[in-house]
């Protein structure tokens, strides 16, 4: 029997989290101003997820980042753990388009969808793996894992992705009533990683 293997895959993480209304309220409420984008507020607190109103949320998060990690990549965080240093919040209305972007400082990325109407996407691009020899522009019956250099998924409340940091994302409301409210988050590693001379420990 053939059988296809999905070499040097990019894992993109996608899970379910409960998010309490009260929670929800706190993020909606956080004090913003307008970001990088046009109709894109970020909160000014870039370390939501430190407030105690948070705890039980963070918490949530760092299980499936320890799945992430644990899980699908097979670390083995023997001298060291992931943690989550930056944290906000954004709120994007009706045909908002955060353009493609990726996080510095950061090793994974987690977005937790707090609130979204139906026809808001992420977008995932990563144009570095070979795919096909890029000077035939194929046309292809049907786009899939193996054929395209980007992907989407249609958000729903209470999501989290987690995904490398380095990998260029996008976010889109696209009806004129949309609206999509996010936690998004990044992550580092404290403790010691390598051994003898390419030893390096993070405190
Ligand atoms: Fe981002």
């Amino acid at each position: 029997m053939s059988t296809v293997v999905p070499l040097f895959s990019t894992p993109v993480y996608v899970g379910n989290i409960d998010v309490t209304e009260d929670e929800k309220k706190h993020c909606a409420a956080l004090p913003k101003s307008e970001g990088a984008f046009p109709k894109f507020l970020i909160s000014h607190d870039d370390r939501v997820l430190d407030d105690p109103v948070l705890a039980e949320m963070k918490n949530r998060a760092l299980h499936h980042l320890e799945c992430y990690v644990s899980d699908v990549y097979q670390l083995d965080q023997y001298r060291f753990n992931f943690y989550i240093n930056t944290s906000w919040v954004s709120d994007m209305e009706h045909e908002t388009d955060v353009g493609s972007h990726k996080h510095g400082h950061s090793i994974f990325t987690g977005v937790i969808i707090l609130d979204s109407t139906v026809g808001n996407n992420l977008y995932l691009e990563n144009h570095f793996t070979p795919i096909l020899p890029s000077f035939f522009k194929f046309r292809y019956k049907e786009l899939n894992q193996y054929n395209t250099h980007e992907w989407y998924f249609d958000l729903k409340p209470n999501q989290i992705y987690i995904f490398p940091s380095d990998l260029k994302h996008s976010a889109k409301c696209h009806l004129p009533s949309g609206k999509l409210s996010v936690l998004a988050f990044d992550t580092f590693i404290r403790g010691t990683i390598g051994k003898h001379s390419d030893e390096l420990t993070f405190n």
